[in-house]
């Protein structure tokens, strides 16, 4: 079966083809980075004004990269939420209308689900089950994955998350929007040991996370040198964004070496934007080493948002039979806020327990 993917619930329109036994066949990307630059953030009503102008080209765009013809499309599949619900709308109507228009069954897919099956779209996939660190700049999850569908939560962050830690500090630091990237560029001139900022909950007990209080501290250390020196040096600042980096990657590290003595198990997948820096990914394949385990990335360029992760987070689903084919109602909504957990398989006593 062929599917098409929508991907609108940020600041990245994306749209791919997936094949139930082929996989990926093709995919296509708008970044909104540069227009939401000015602003220093995403501003929701551009975002959406946005996704309107860019999902049909490049749904054509898909469809010529592959060779295909739109009645070659078996089934689509779309995010549903969690995000900008203007955002999502766009994906979530354009995707319900051209299913309704062809009488094809339509998909709704947790963005982070998407994220989390993505690393299987790289060579060599690896084979469930699995831990995954799912780093977004919304999420900080750590979980196991026993199939498709099947996720158990190990631990997550109790405030902000892993890519919002590296988007205020960089902001802090009056570094472009976003942050992650542009903090882990200035780093790369700093020394990561000049600073002595705090890596929260290392030693909780659990595999919770909680990263708010690294702002805090970087705001202190700018304060205190701006005003010893009135202002920071190239060279403070770039020691700062490694001190910083270092702080958030090692406990991201640490934490996902512990679920995997905990879970016994020995593949480690990482997923979602803040998987796309190299300290972070150095780190854990190190790590791994040691524990005589592996570690799995998506390929770099579907780290972040992108639509090739929700076709075929699709094609998934319906290989594992947790997709409806037989729907003809496209009345939809979307889910601005989404527990991953709502779309897991549950165990048997669980369900009963929810039909009372
Ligand atoms: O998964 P994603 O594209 O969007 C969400 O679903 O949230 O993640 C975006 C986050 C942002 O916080 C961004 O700063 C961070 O990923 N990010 C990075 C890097 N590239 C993107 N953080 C650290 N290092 C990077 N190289
Ligand atoms: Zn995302």
């Amino acid at each position: 079966m062929i599917i098409i993917g929508f991907e609108s619930s940020c600041d990245e329109t994306g749209v791919a083809l997936a094949c139930t036994s082929r996989g990926l066949l093709a995919h296509a990307l708008h970044s909104q980075i540069a227009m939401h630059r000015e602003y220093g953030g995403v501003v929701p009503e551009l975002a959406s004004r946005d996704h309107i102008r860019r999902i049909l080209p490049l749904t054509r765009q898909v469809l010529e990269q592959a060779g295909l013809d739109v009645d070659d499309i078996d089934a689509v599949a779309y995010t549903a939420g969690p995000g900008l619900a203007g955002a999502l709308l766009v994906g979530a109507s354009v995707a319900q209308s051209f299913a309704w228009s062809r009488g094809l069954p339509a998909i709704p897919i947790h963005h982070l689900e998407g994220h989390l099956l993505s690393p299987l779209l790289a060579e060599p996939r690896p084979e469930f089950p699995f831990v995954a660190l799912l780093v977004s700049g919304g999420h900080t999850q750590l979980m196991r994955v026993d199939a498709v569908g099947s996720y158990e939560l190990l631990g997550e962050t109790l405030d902000d998350a892993a890519g919002e830690a590296f988007d205020k500090t960089a902001k802090l630091m009056g570094l472009g929007y976003p942050g992650g990237p542009a903090l882990s560029k200035l780093a790369e001139q700093g020394d990561s040991a000049a600073f002595d900022l705090p890596r929260p909950m290392l030693h909780s007990g659990d595999l919770d996370f909680s990263f708010s209080g690294l702002k805090t501290a970087v705001l202190t250390r700018l304060k205190a040198m701006e005003k010893g020196n009135g202002t920071l040096s190239d060279q403070q600042r770039a020691d700062l964004a490694a001190s910083t980096e270092a702080a958030i990657v090692d406990v991201l590290a640490r934490k996902s070496i512990k679920a995997m003595k905990q879970t016994g198990l020995k593949r480690l997948v990482v997923a979602g934007g803040v998987g796309a820096n190299r300290h972070l990914r150095a780190q854990l394949k190190q790590a791994m080493e040691r524990l005589k385990g592996e570690v799995y990335f998506p390929p770099l360029d579907l780290c972040t948002d992108n639509g090739a992760m929700i076709a075929y987070a699709g094609a998934l689903r319906i290989q594992a039979g947790l997709a409806r084919l037989d729907g003809n109602n496209h009345a939809f909504t979307v889910r601005p806020r989404w527990d991953l957990h709502d779309v897991c398989i549950r165990p048997e006593k669980e369900q009963a327990a929810v039909q009372g």
